[in-house]
């Protein structure tokens, strides 16, 4: 039985699209609520291992999908709390949603390499899916400011941003294939690497106008952040995402995925395109 946790989140949700009609697998979140009648799901909040006990019961195969959204104790303690739970109930093998190599500039790396040095110490079988950032992600900066600018601090520096579609059909093949992939880490970052001209240039196109890209400063993206009301860890995650874009760190296009998927990965322009036009 196969078992992914985080279904009703953006990532989690593609996956469980993917395996739908497969009757080997059983879909894990906080709130079974959400999911629709006939589809089989168990609760699963690392926050409470009574969930974890119960819910990982029965389970060969658990495609761990990171609680990212937090401070990095809060985080290891979740994915060490599953982990542990996966090992007592017999789990054969933990499929782990990581971040990419070059994503060790960024603040929220460190549960990330924890998750994987735990998994490397423990008794189940492992496959570590080294995601790189969304090009969703980017997706949320391609928009004009009151000056029809593209204001975000990304200097001359790119992203290799990956779709994230991509990166649920890469999870569907390892997790239906797991002894192929037994010990193997990957990484799964994007084949183009996209700047803030190319964000200013998607909503050109879209809007019919002209729109120039601004890279602004960390100083003003911190504050702009913090007074969005997003929570204070958030702050530093963001402001150090384009910070580690702006210097250089995020552009490399060395990846598993193309290998992986079987096929040409989708493009993150096009994804970042569609995103701008839905908002038109
Ligand atoms: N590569 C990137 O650009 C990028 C961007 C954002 C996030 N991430 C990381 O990748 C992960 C998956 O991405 P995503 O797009 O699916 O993020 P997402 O939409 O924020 O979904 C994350 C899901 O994790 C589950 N979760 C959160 N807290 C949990 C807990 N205490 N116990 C069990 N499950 C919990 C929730 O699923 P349920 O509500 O169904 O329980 C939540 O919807 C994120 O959590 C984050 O670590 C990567």
């Amino acid at each position: 039985m196969i078992l992914v946790t985080g279904a009703t989140g953006g990532l989690g949700k593609l996956v469980v699209e993917r395996l739908a009609g497969r009757d080997d697998v059983v879909v894990g979140t906080r709130t079974p609520q959400n999911i629709p009648a006939g589809v089989p799901v168990r609760r699963i909040d690392f926050d409470d291992p009574t969930s974890l006990r119960d819910g990982f019961a029965g389970v060969d195969t658990l495609l761990l999908i990171s609680a990212g959204d937090g401070e990095d104790d809060v985080v290891i303690a979740r994915h060490g709390a599953a982990i542990e739970a996966a090992e007592k109930v017999g789990v054969e093998h933990i499929v782990y949603t990581s971040l990419s190599a070059a994503g060790d500039h960024l603040t929220y790396a460190l549960p990330h390499r924890w998750t994987e040095l735990r998994l490397m110490r423990g008794t189940t079988r492992w496959t570590i899916l080294r995601n790189g950032l969304y090009a969703e992600l980017l997706a949320m900066f391609a928009v004009t400011d009151p000056g029809g600018k593209v204001t975000v601090p990304l200097g001359d520096g790119r992203l290799a941003a990956v779709a994230r579609e991509d990166l649920a059909d890469v999870a569907v093949r390892v997790v239906t294939d797991v002894s192929s992939h037994v010990g193997r880490s990957y990484e799964l970052v994007g084949e183009q690497a996209i700047g803030g001209d190319d964000l200013a240039r998607l909503v050109a196109e879209a809007t019919g106008t002209s729109v120039s890209f601004e890279p602004g400063t960390l100083a003003q993206a911190r504050a702009s952040i913090a007074a969005s009301g997003a929570a204070a860890f958030q702050v530093p995650m963001l402001v150090g995402t384009f910070s580690a874009i702006a210097g250089g760190f995020m552009g490399g296009t060395e990846s598993d995925l193309a290998k992986l998927l079987g096929k040409t990965p989708r493009s993150a322009l096009g994804v970042i395109t569609a995103a701008v036009n839905a908002r038109q």
